[in-house]
């Protein structure tokens, strides 16, 4: 095969064969292509995009790039969530345990966070002594025992992802609709759930930042996942402000004990049930998720998760006692609370990271005192800043210059759900 041609084809618009097509993923994962040429061919990608053919064949080599998990001796129902990230978004710390707490078994692979959006296993890393490195067979342990794990996906899960992802990164071609859809779906059908549930966020504080780009990337999604044999939907939620109140790594980890505990922001609460709603109904469990947060039992599925993974879940998450609060200049009603200010302010704070290799604060971040609808009165703190690092204070306030605007009257509060793909 010359690899010329598959530049060209792409680069003039072409069809690739699947032949072609199964070849170059080999190839890059095994890095047998130069830099330069698979660079510029991802570029033409990028560009021109893949049909649905070349998209199907192209996650299928990906997903059989390395191994596949298999499941099927856990004996309940699989069902997994993804959320294409957002600021704040800690949706999957109590929807786990509660989906898990009606019986379905809930396989989290979950990935550290990388720019503005903290990931899942940062989060998690802030609860004392709780491990992000389980073996197949102590996941496969931990489904069957409690139902549900938080953990980073191995080496050895769709490869052809983890190079690439990287690559895209270097080269600027991260923003491709294909290459998204791609990138997620292999990692999720590798993982060997049967049922998934997408979480795709639209807004300024998304990837996506318009509504129209987010129904593609989620029709994209849900067509390659039903047609890989997992029973895909996605919701497409808002991400102009921040879910919830807090943003940061343990400050997250906080408020999603408040939520397992039947308390926290109605924002958070009607997301994560909406979700289980789903996931339970892709699971075949015909429950009302609402019972597993008043009752204690997604809170007690959660404290067993925790102590399975080597953590202590009665030790209180760290919290830093370094403050200082941004306040408002007028009295009236917060019109606009705005996630990515908030999710760059908390960044520039050490809650996420520029680079891979980069460590993350546990405690820095932000708490929205106030959100969107609120009435403060002239000097009521508005925004908490918890700090770690003092030096970087400065660069964290500079990016809050809009991150919020009061006016006299009340707007119309946005919706939090804003479409449903199946
Ligand atoms: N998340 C992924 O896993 N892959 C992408 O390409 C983008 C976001």
């Amino acid at each position: 095969m010359n690899f010329q041609d598959l530049i060209y084809t792409k680069r003039d618009g072409g069809i690739l064969s699947e032949t072609q097509i199964r070849w170059f993923i080999e190839k890059f994962t095994k890095n047998e292509i130069p830099d330069e040429q698979a660079g510029s061919f991802l570029m033409a990608v990028f560009f021109q995009g893949l049909n649905k053919e070349e998209l199907n064949f192209w996650t299928d080599a990906m997903i059989k790039s390395g191994e596949i998990l298999d499941l099927s001796k856990v004996g309940k129902p699989t069902v997994d969530k993804h959320s294409t990230g957002g600021v704040g978004d800690k949706i999957s710390l109590p929807l786990c345990p509660l989906v898990a707490s009606f019986g379905a078994a809930v396989p989290q692979l979950s990935g550290r966070g990388l720019g503005t959006f903290g990931g899942t296993l940062d989060k998690m890393e802030s609860i004392s002594g709780f491990n992000i490195s389980l073996t197949n067979e102590q996941m496969i342990k931990q489904l069957k025992d409690v139902g549900v794990f938080i953990t980073a996906a191995g080496v050895g899960l769709a490869p052809a992802d983890r190079k690439m992802y990287s690559f895209r990164d270097v080269i600027g071609a991260v923003e491709c609709i294909p290459l998204i859809a791609s990138s997620i779906m292999s990692k999720k059908i590798a993982e060997g759930t049967k049922g998934l549930v997408l979480d795709v966020k639209a807004g300024r504080g998304a990837f996506m930042k318009d509504v129209n780009r987010a129904r593609q990337l989620a029709e994209t999604m849900v067509e390659i996942g039903n047609k890989a044999g997992v029973k895909t939907v996605a919701l497409i939620t808002q991400m102009e402000t921040p879910l919830g109140k807090a943003v940061g790594n343990a400050l997250e980890v906080s408020e999603s004990l408040d939520v397992l505990n039947g308390k926290g922001p109605q924002d958070v609460i009607e997301i994560t049930l909406a979700l289980a709603k789903e996931m339970l109904n892709i699971a075949g469990i015909n429950k009302n998720p609402e019972t597993g947060l008043k009752d204690g039992s997604a809170y007690e599925t959660w404290k067993k998760m925790i102590k399975a993974q080597g953590g202590d879940p009665e030790k209180p998450i760290p919290v830093s006692n370094n403050k200082k609060f941004i306040k408002a200049n007028k009295s009236g009603y917060i019109t606009d609370l705005n996630a990515y200010s908030i999710g760059l302010s908390a960044w520039r704070l050490g809650a996420g990271r520029a680079k891979k290799e980069d460590s993350v604060s546990k405690t820095a971040g932000i708490i929205c005192l106030a959100k969107e609808g609120d009435f403060v009165e002239k000097d009521q703190p508005v925004l908490e800043l918890h700090i770690d690092d003092v030096a970087r204070v400065d660069f964290a306030i500079e990016a809050l210059g809009n991150a919020f605007e009061i006016s006299p009257e009340p707007k119309e509060k946005r919706k939090v759900i804003l479409e449903r793909i199946s």
